[in-house]
């Protein structure tokens, strides 16, 4: 009877500490220029670092991987105790994964790399960021889907044999597995009524990608990250048997804008036509992007400008484009359309298209709400481009109707430094994680 009564005290225990909510970010290399203090990052549970690539972990040896900042360093900016997790892969690294995953012999070796690189740099757990098995990733037209069947069946395998190798590498501690999972129903080609419950089984947590609702693969306008879109990203997961409280919800420091067709008038967030954003080769059109609340991207040009040495260029850089060359979106100079075009960056060299960033202040200054949906969103009738994004309001409304809802095990975002403009949104994630350890829901 004593025993019993002290197992059931223990089972409780253990319950309750399972509803501590995990508060996850996403620290990636591209944005370390203007970092948080730890008042901002208080409270953080899992800082994943990205990424490593998938492909390091297929050859005998493994691939030397080194972190962009050593994990001291990461460590010093949170929480005493906050894990820092490993990420691998990440969008357009599918070849490794699926070298990893095809045979019994080659999920073997990529566990056991996997498990000598978290122990050889001290991780604490390894998220496994595929995009994404069975297909529909960024070399969707040169490899397809059709060639991808087995990884539906393959994928549970190789996260069962990366749990089972870092756990029984490093036995001082329980290093956790998580996976990133794609927001929209056409991309869980892997995650079907039959997998999940395999997928469940294995790891410790899933990051759901509630974001990047509306890409380049759509053809009308749509809220890219909002709360019934994210809601209903959630809720498929769990009709096909993925556990609530493995869940975090993912939400998104940047804003993207889609350029709509000519001719359209778009007074609604939904439905407008748009120009082709995606090319037959699966390649972009350079007619849709992203825009993050980062510092740069409310900075004014640099008045030090000099001609870049190597091809970069763009906010956070002092660089220009040499020759007449223009400073694409992704930082990058070059003359084709993708770097001249919409999401050119004035002021750092060329441009033939209209100023996105003018837009997005445009945007910001004129934003709509659509309530229903739970989506921030403008069309700026100028340029054409249609904008939508995520607000303090919203992650409090989407903690409020999905996580408590759902009772999902708690929130993610990517990523850690894109808020640095005014870290609001990552405030706002850090007050309704709080308010949840504190509601015991
Ligand atoms: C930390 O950063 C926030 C946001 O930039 C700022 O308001 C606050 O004063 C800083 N705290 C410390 C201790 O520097
Ligand atoms: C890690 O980075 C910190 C800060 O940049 C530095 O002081 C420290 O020496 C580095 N540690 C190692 C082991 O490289
Ligand atoms: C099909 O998949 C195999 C195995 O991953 C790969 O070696 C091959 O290159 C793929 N085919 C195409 C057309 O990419
Ligand atoms: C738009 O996308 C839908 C769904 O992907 C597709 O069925 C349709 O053919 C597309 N329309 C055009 C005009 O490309």
């Amino acid at each position: 009877m004593r025993s019993l009564v002290l197992a059931c005290l223990a089972s409780l225990a253990a319950a309750a500490a399972t509803h501590k909510p995990r508060y996850v970010l996403y620290f990636d290399q591209y944005h370390t220029a203007s970092l948080p203090n730890k008042t901002v990052t208080a409270g953080i549970t899992h800082v994943i670092t990205a990424f490593a690539q998938s492909s390091l972990f297929t050859t005998d040896p493994p691939g030397d991987y080194e972190p962009f900042m050593n994990l001291t360093a990461v460590r010093a900016m949170f929480d005493p105790g906050t894990k820092v997790c490993m990420a691998i892969g990440g969008w357009g690294d599918t070849a490794g994964f699926s070298k990893g995953a095809a045979t019994d012999a080659s999920r073997k070796l990529f566990a056991k790399n996997v498990a000598a690189t978290v122990s050889r740099l001290g991780y604490d757990c390894v998220d496994v960021d595929w995009e994404y098995p069975g297909g529909n990733g960024d070399d969707y037209r040169q490899n397809p889907n059709s060639n991808k069947t087995s990884e539906i069946e393959t994928f549970p395998l190789l996260l069962a044999e990366i749990k089972q190798a870092v756990v029984t590498k490093c036995r001082d501690r329980d290093v956790e597995l998580s996976i990133a999972v794609p927001g929209l129903e056409r991309d869980m080609i892997a995650y079907t009524a039959k997998q999940v419950p395999k997928i469940d089984k294995v790891v410790d947590f899933v990051n759901v990608m509630a974001y990047d609702l509306m890409n380049r693969r759509d053809n009308v306008t749509n809220h890219h990250t909002s709360l019934t879109g994210s809601l209903a990203a959630v809720d498929t997961y769990i009709s096909r048997g993925m556990s609530a409280h493995k869940m975090n919800l993912g939400f998104a420091f940047y804003a993207k804008w889609f350029t709509t067709a000519k001719g359209v008038t778009c007074d609604h967030p939904i439905g407008c036509p748009t120009e082709v954003l995606e090319a037959a080769d699966g390649s972009d059109t350079g007619k849709s992007g992203a825009m993050t609340f980062e510092a740069s991207s409310f900075a004014g040009v640099p008045a030090n400008l000099v001609d870049s040495p190597d091809g970069s260029c763009g906010a956070g850089t002092n660089y220009r484009c040499p020759n007449n060359a223009c400073c694409g979106q992704y930082g990058f100079c070059g003359t084709e359309t993708g770097h001249c075009g919409t999401g050119c960056q004035s002021g750092f060299g060329r441009c033939d298209g209209p100023s996105t960033k003018d837009s997005f202040f445009k945007a910001l200054a004129n934003a709509k709400y659509d309530s229903a949906n739970g989506g921030e969103w403008y069309w700026d009738a100028t340029t054409d481009l249609f904008w939508t994004w995520d607000t303090p309001e919203i992650i409090t409304r989407k903690f409020q109707e999905i996580v408590v809802k759902r009772a999902l095990g708690g929130a993610f975002a990517w990523s850690l430094a894109e808020d640095s403009h005014d870290w609001s949104r990552l405030l706002a994630m850090q007050a309704n994680v709080k308010k949840l350890s504190q509601s015991h829901y």
